[in-house]
């Protein structure tokens, strides 16, 4: 398939068919794709979690599920009518229902780490989308928490959460801007 059409077809999923298993090698073809983005200096100063066990993933969810409950309460205004408007509360089924989770890490040591990271992740949904894999980039507020479960080496910070599996989740893709509303062509002069 050709990028554009990848690029079209991948949407965010939130629901997940928990009894069917990707295969372990479309996991890390996604993370051979990642790998290959650039990044500031060539640090490459990404890490990639991959949790399998339920039991584990069980207790990312409850620690997501306990700052989401929180941040919830607090949120208001555009966020809040947002998050009203697509029925979104603070129960992450997602977490559990999935597969496969991936946690994306940052290297804080370096320069530009944390753009260079989300180029990676860029690369990797669409990898993921390739070999018919659906995710959520799920961002919980509590990232800290999460690192000290995993006993991550502390220089890494957590970007994100990708729930990995097959989608069952019938909703359509969220309309995109069309080109000529964000494209600015400049002149020369003015
Ligand atoms: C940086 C970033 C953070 C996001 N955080 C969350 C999140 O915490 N929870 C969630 O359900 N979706 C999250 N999303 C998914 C977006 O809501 C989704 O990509 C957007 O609404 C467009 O939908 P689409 O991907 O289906 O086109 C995040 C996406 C990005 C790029």
């Amino acid at each position: 398939m050709n990028l554009i059409d990848l690029a079209r077809k991948r949407k965010t999923v939130r629901k997940f068919k928990d009894s069917v298993v990707p295969p372990l090698e479309d996991i890390l073809y996604s993370i051979e794709v990642a790998k290959e983005a650039p990044s500031g200096m060539n640090a490459q100063p990404w890490l990639f979690y991959v949790v399998k066990s339920s039991k584990l993933k069980e207790k990312i969810r409850n620690e997501c599920e306990k700052a989401e409950k929180i941040f919830y309460e607090k949120s208001r205004g555009r966020l809040k009518d947002w998050l009203d408007a697509h029925e979104f509360s603070w129960k992450k089924d997602f977490l559990t229902q999935a597969p496969y989770l991936i946690l994306v890490f940052s290297n804080k040591k370096f320069p530009f780490s944390r753009e260079s990271v989300w180029l990676s992740i860029g690369y990797l949904l669409l990898a993921l989308e390739e070999k018919g894999l659906a995710t959520v980039p799920y961002t919980p507020p509590n990232f800290r928490e999460i690192e000290l479960i995993l006993d991550v080496p502390v220089e890494y910070k957590l970007e994100v959460i990708l729930p990995v599996g097959y989608s069952d989740d019938p909703k359509s893709k969220y309309e995109r801007k069309k080109l000529e509303e964000i494209v600015i062509f400049c002149e020369e002069e003015k």
